[in-house]
């Protein structure tokens, strides 16, 4: 069902911020920021061959992300992204399995569906599953 890992998700305050922090600590360059509506966020990713960092910094105070920034002030780890074939499919066999989705289903910034899956069912971390055909 999974098919691969797509990213691992940081929320920050700010991602020009956080984007000076990677460079100057990690060495790691941020691509440009991108905006997700939908979502309610704004990204931007750092490029590690087969998989992603991605900073997320909220565009709406009532987001998710908001709420998640109000907890942790200076961001943290949010949440793992995992590729899956068929995203219908997946959630289909997680719910079977147990695993609820929360928030609904949306898409990424390349239209792709996805669709997480609530943190109480899966070991506490928030999973994002990502449809990706290719
Ligand atoms: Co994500």
């Amino acid at each position: 069902m999974i098919t691969g890992l797509s990213h691992v998700a940081i929320a920050v305050p700010s991602i020009a911020s956080a984007a000076e922090t990677l460079a100057r600590k990690l060495g790691l360059m941020v691509g440009p920021i991108v905006e997700n509506v939908e979502q309610g966020v704004r990204l931007a990713y750092v490029d590690l061959g087969k998989a992603r960092l991605e900073l997320i910094e909220p565009l709406r105070a009532d987001s998710p992300v908001a709420r998640f920034l109000e907890r942790n002030p200076a961001g943290g780890l949010h949440h793992v992204s995992f590729n899956v074939g068929d995203l219908d499919a997946a959630l289909a066999a997680t719910a079977e399995a147990g695993a609820r989705m929360v928030g609904g289903r949306g898409h990424n910034t390349h239209g792709e569906p996805i669709a997480f899956l609530h943190p109480a069912d899966v070991l506490g971390a928030l999973v994002e599953l990502e449809e990706r055909r290719t």
